[in-house]
């Protein structure tokens, strides 16, 4: 049976241990991967105990007070707050989330917390998202239409047509759905995993679109669309509540339903 085993450099190894003072009431461990691609070492997982007295509810609120109290060197993304920008993406306690939205109540125990998983790491906490957004522009995420437009207004929908972008247009490219896919994983450079495609179907349907033929052309093939195999794992984890895997399903209709 073939073995297989990891890299030496690419083990993680046990890291720092920051105690909390001794008067610390509500202590909780974070133990959080670390790497510092300068350092030439290995990855590492530090401990930060933490008084939950001195930070907000929220585990990003608990990796701003890592890194503005105890260890500024610790690197990771978030701008909003409010999970709206989708930056703060990681995997916490074993699932794929945002930082700003995973109370730590939600939490028991220690809580370790990792980067998006399968993707290249740039720092600590932040993973490589270059591919991930090529993969998006190979989309053209925006409105195409060869008709003029109206000269005194904006191209309008029926409410119906509008009410079909819900549960796609939310969506805030934060990748925890695709980096969840284990197809992703194995065919990430050539299947465009969950999110690119939720986002190709919110343009798919968009009844103002007239370019619905060459969207489905570019998707048709086995390996862009067909590497889905319903596994799920990305509606499950998406912190939004959308279902890119019924979107996937969609295409695959409409596919279908041009053949017939
Ligand atoms: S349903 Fe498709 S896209 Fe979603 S996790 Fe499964 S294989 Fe990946
Ligand atoms: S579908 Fe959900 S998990 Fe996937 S990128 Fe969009 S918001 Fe994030
Ligand atoms: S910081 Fe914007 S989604 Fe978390």
């Amino acid at each position: 049976m073939a073995e297989f085993t990891l890299p030496k450099n690419s083990k993680v190894l046990p890291g720092r241990t920051f105690a909390a003072s001794a008067d610390a009431r509500r202590k909780k461990t974070f133990r959080v991967y670390r790497w510092d691609p300068d350092s030439g070492g290995n990855p590492r997982m530090d401990r930060y105990e933490i008084d939950l007295d001195q930070c907000g509810p929220m585990v990003l609120d608990v990796l701003i007070y890592i890194k503005n109290e105890i260890d500024s060197t610790l690197s990771f993304r978030r701008s909003c707050r409010e999970g709206i920008c989708g930056s703060c993406a990681m995997n916490i306690g074993g699932t794929n989330t945002l930082a700003c939205t995973g109370a730590i109540v939600d939490y028991p125990g220690d809580i370790a917390v990792y980067p998006l998983p399968h993707l290249a790491v740039v720092k600590d906490l932040i993973p490589d998202l270059k591919h991930f957004y090529a993969q998006y522009a190979s989309i053209q995420p925006w409105l195409q239409a060869h008709s003029p437009a109206p000269p005194d207004r904006e191209r309008l929908q029926s409410k119906p047509d509008r009410a079909k972008l819900d549960g796609l247009y939310e969506c805030i490219l934060c990748a925890c759905c695709s980096t969840s896919c284990p197809s992703y994983w194995w065919n990430g450079d050539r299947y465009l995993g969950p999110a690119i495609l939720l986002q190709a179907y919110r343009w798919i349907v968009d009844s103002r679109d007239e370019n619905t033929g060459e969207r489905l052309d570019n998707l048709e093939d086995p390996f862009r669309l067909y590497r889905c195999h319903t596994i799920m794992n990305c509606t499950k984890t998406c912190p939004k509540g959308l279902n890119p895997a019924k979107a996937i399903a969609e295409i695959k209709k409409l596919l279908v339903s041009r053949t017939m």
